[in-house]
């Protein structure tokens, strides 16, 4: 069967790539810890389970979610409490937000709702690959902005040509970012509301690891500074902040005409989220705050042991503030796939070769820390072994 032109320009989903690595190898027999994918494994907080049982009970909830179309009410008021509890934003639960199936949906949704076949879409290299295939699927042309160390893996807005600037549409970003954890600043924010206004740049800021944040750094909204609200929206998730992944429950927030866009998409496509896990996602955002310091210092200590053993292998670098990866510089003289595949050949330990986020992956790997503790413990002894 012939299958739509615009699939074949996008590139296999990295981590389909990696899953069936690891899927032949413990097919034949070897133990493989991957510390490669991004999920979190402590279970979703009881207090959720339970509101998500209780409400699957009720027949009320087993018919369309569609009454109303940007989620129920009662969702993006809990929203709208946590985003002014936790991040000091106000925004309209009837109009500046919609509920989505997971913050990768709404990197979808927004293409298709604001960019136009040929147009051209700026996203961060290196950068989540999702964006990169939702550009292609709505038929917009990818850009790439580079993001570097030396400038706090902030992309130099100043250095985007004017031309390429002017011809965009729209800009994904994402900080705290994956895959380095670079955290962005309130300055960085105030300019990048500056730029998108400028050049009538709508921004896509995705934000599900906001609160994943160590060193006394704060969780940091696009939408507190002045202005966004006119430029963009957010996305969020509760996904990492609540071990959620599987549930597939997000928002969007920010400008209400992207939001009644995104709306028109979505009522067009999906029929909305299953009214008992929107329940649950109340049930987190507003009764179970507590899972995020828990989750926090877990990272934190799981972090702290992949520095050290590192170090304790000659790899000493100073890291970033956010998420749970580590963006690890790769030994000189090897490229990012040959240390990856060296780890894997030598350790069975898997992690992300930097180069599959984009060009300027190059020379960094990614490790997650979403392994159970004794996993990590055994996977930085076999590095210990494999690179001593
Ligand atoms: C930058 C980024 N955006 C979005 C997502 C998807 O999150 P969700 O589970 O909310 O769809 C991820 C997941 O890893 C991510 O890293």
């Amino acid at each position: 069967m012939k299958t739509a032109n615009r699939l074949a320009k996008i590139p296999p989903y990295l981590f389909m790539e990696l899953r069936n690595k690891i899927a032949k190898a413990r097919a034949a027999g070897v133990d493989v810890i991957s510390l490669a994918i991004g999920d979190p494994v402590e279970p979703t907080p009881h207090e959720i389970v339970e509101e998500l049982a209780r409400a699957a009970r009720d027949p009320e909830n087993h018919r369309y979610p569609t009454d109303e179309e940007k989620g129920m009410l009662a969702f993006r008021n809990a929203v709208a409490a946590w985003y002014a509890r936790r991040y000091g934003v106000e925004v309209d639960p009837a109009s500046e937000i919609i509920a989505l199936i997971g913050s990768k949906e709404g990197c979808h949704h927004f293409v298709l709702a604001r960019v136009n076949p040929g147009e051209t879409v700026l996203m961060t290299d290196p950068g989540y690959p999702a964006y990169r295939a939702s550009i292609l699927m709505a038929e917009g042309e990818p850009v790439s902005v580079p993001i570097r160390p030396e400038n706090g893996y902030l992309p130099v807005l100043r250095d985007i040509p004017s031309e390429l600037a002017k011809r965009a549409t729209a800009m994904f970003l994402n900080y705290p970012n994956n895959p380095t954890g670079a955290t962005a600043t309130p300055q960085f924010l105030r300019e990048l509301v500056e730029f998108a206004r400028t050049h009538d740049i709508a921004v896509c800021y995705d934000n599900p690891y906001i609160d994943v944040v160590f060193g006394g750094e704060k969780p940091l909204s696009f939408l507190s500074v002045p202005g966004a609200k006119e430029v963009g929206v957010e996305l969020n998730s509760l996904s990492k902040p609540f071990n959620m992944t599987g549930w597939r429950i997000g928002m969007a927030l920010g400008n209400r005409d992207l939001i009644a866009a995104i709306s028109k998409v979505k009522e067009n496509t999906d029929s909305g989220i299953f009214n008992a896990i929107q329940y649950a996602g109340i049930a987190a955002l507003s009764r179970c705050e507590e899972s995020i310091p828990h989750m926090l210092h877990i990272y934190e200590r799981r972090r702290n042991l992949v520095l050290a053993t590192l170090k304790q292998v000659g790899i000493d670098y100073e890291p970033v503030k956010g998420t749970f990866y580590l963006w690890v510089p790769v030994p000189t003289g090897m490229s990012s796939l040959e240390f990856t595949n060296l780890l894997f050949e030598n350790a069975h330990v898997v992690v992300a070769a930097g180069r599959g986020y984009g060009e300027n992956g190059e020379g960094f790997v990614r490790f997650s820390l979403t392994v159970p503790d004794k996993r990590l413990e055994e996977a930085m002894e076999r590095i210990r072994r494999a690179l001593a």
